[in-house]
């Protein structure tokens, strides 16, 4: 049931979810200790959970209800952006229960139904579930099948019932379309949301806002203007305790295949006729589907594997001495692609993703390039030193946009030129803080709202992308090393060289 007193259409009014119970699946992982359940909890101190609201952890752990509660007490005070407030916290935590089963056992499912119905005459959540599965994908198809034979996908009138995925979506094209039809057996599109966090990022929606609200960058947003796009995802950590998930998935399965194909996505797709998510996906699909993988992948791609280094005056130790990971892993912790995209807009302009753990520092951009002016009217005693314009979203850390262009530097009688920038910080310009990308998209899945979720399809097509390039590499043996604190291997520079480029230093 959407919430009777909110007008979809008008999302500046404060957008509070209607009554609802969420059951999460990996309760006891990274990613639901420090994003999903600090998330919710801010969420509730933003006001924008009801007091009719429930959180159903389901693990096999021997805990209480209390037990349960008290670790994402302990989760929301370690990591939820907004300030700890015990009455906000009591309302939330009565809601709070635990399912102590396993995912193959049929009684745990039985439980779970009976603790959702308890939920829902003593928390007046009304019937509203989303499960919310935060486990390994291979565990995706038992879940939806129990979720099925309890019953707990039923259909009832006036209630709704949503499932949420986390990625990876499978690992190449075939398994992506397999998961598609074990969820399609039981959940309608519309009921299935798909999280790529990254789309939740106030950042990343920006980049349409500046696109489609101003008048000024679109003319120059082809390839008579743009020589170039470069989107890096940059992290400066390693794979921490997370050896059990990473090996065997690699950099380009964990970040390109989701997040940088979405903000490259965002960057080039036409203007959608309205914002409504058929609409956006629409565009972002043709896009996608317009990308083209070099004809010769080894010549304009590279990966690497972090090897040994120094981070922030550290000793860091490389991928193959990390807990759990085998000596001999073949899997990419740095990986950077050449993509061309096939319309008349974007033809020969390439756009060059990468992404790596322990690189120099942590960053996330994307950088539209601009050509060189075609001429300097300045004559021979002019000194231009001045490199490409660019206009480069920072996705994060520090978020904005920067416009660099060339300048008189001052008090020069030749005509001097430097690069300057002009920055945008969103500190400066709002006053309030971003939400976290998770606050974002839990709301948007209690209400049933799904611009900010990749369909199905967005998610084949970027399969299709990323699989000859995942084959290709898969022939070629270990990556070739590169060390910690660095910007990753020889073979990421020789690409670009290849294209007479060169990456940015973010
Ligand atoms: C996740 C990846 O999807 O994104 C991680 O699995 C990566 O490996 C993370 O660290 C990066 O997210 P963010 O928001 O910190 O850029």
């Amino acid at each position: 049931m959407t919430n009777p007193l909110r007008d979809p259409q008008d999302l500046r009014l404060p957008r509070v979810a209607g009554p609802s119970a969420v059951v999460l699946f990996g309760v006891t992982g990274d990613l639901a200790r420090k994003k999903i359940m600090p998330a919710i909890y801010d969420l509730a101190n933003r006001g924008l959970l009801p007091p009719g609201f429930g959180l159903v952890g389901f693990a096999r752990r021997e805990w209480e209800n209390e037990d349960f509660a008290q670790e994402v007490h302990d989760a929301v005070r370690e990591h939820a952006r907004t300030p700890f407030r015990e009455e906000v916290w009591r309302q939330l935590s009565q809601g709070i229960r635990f399912v102590a089963g396993d995912l193959t056992d049929r009684s745990s499912f039985d439980l779970l139904r009976s603790t959702l119905d308890e939920l829902d005459r003593a928390r007046g959540t009304l019937g509203n579930h989303a499960f919310y599965l935060s486990i390994p994908p291979g565990l995706f198809p038992v879940v939806v099948q129990q979720i099925k034979a309890t019953g707990l996908a039923e259909r009832k009138p006036g209630a709704w019932r949503r499932v949420v995925i986390e990625k990876p979506f499978g690992h190449d094209l075939a398994s992506a379309e397999d998961l598609d039809s074990v969820l399609a057996d039981v959940f309608t599109p519309d009921e299935i949301f798909r999280i790529d966090h990254y789309l939740g990022k106030e950042t990343v929606q920006n980049i349409l806002a500046v696109r489609f609200a101003n008048e000024m960058f679109e003319p120059l947003w082809n390839s008579n203007y743009v020589d170039n796009v470069q989107i890096t995802q940059a992290e400066d950590i390693g794979i921490g305790g997370r050896a059990g998930y990473y090996d065997g998935i690699g950099a380009a399965r964990d970040v390109i295949q989701n997040h940088l194909l979405q903000l490259l996505a965002l960057t080039a797709m036409e203007e959608p006729l309205n914002f409504g998510p058929e609409q956006v996906r629409l565009e972002k699909e043709k896009l996608l589907a317009a990308v083209k993988v070099p004809d010769d992948i080894g010549q304009h791609t590279a990966r690497g594997q972090y090897a040994t280094g120094w981070q922030g005056g550290i000793p860091v130790r490389g991928y193959l001495e990390e807990d759990g990971i085998p000596p001999d892993s073949s899997t990419e912790t740095f990986a950077a692609i050449r993509l061309d995209i096939d319309s008349r807009r974007w033809a020969g302009v390439p756009f060059y993703v990468r992404t790596g753990k322990r690189l120099g520092r942590r960053v996330t951009e994307v950088a539209v390039i601009f050509k060189k002016a075609p001429r300097l009217p300045f004559g021979e005693a002019s000194v231009v030193d001045s490199a490409d314009n660019a206009l480069v979203f920072r996705i994060q850390p520090d978020e904005g946009i920067t416009l660099r262009f060339g300048s008189k530097v001052p008090g020069s009688a030749a005509m001097e030129v430097r690069d300057v920038t002009m920055d945008f910080q969103y500190g400066d310009s709002f006053v309030d803080a971003s939400p976290e990308a998770y606050e974002r998209l839990i709301l948007d899945v209690l209400l049933g709202d799904p611009p900010l979720f990749p369909g199905a399809r967005e998610v084949d097509i970027s399969w299709r992308i990323l699989d000859p390039i995942l084959d290709h590499w898969s022939t070629q043996g270990q990556p070739p090393p590169y060390a910690s604190g660095g910007w990753g291997p020889a073979s990421a520079y020789e690409m670009m060289s290849r294209d007479d480029r060169v990456w940015r230093r973010p």
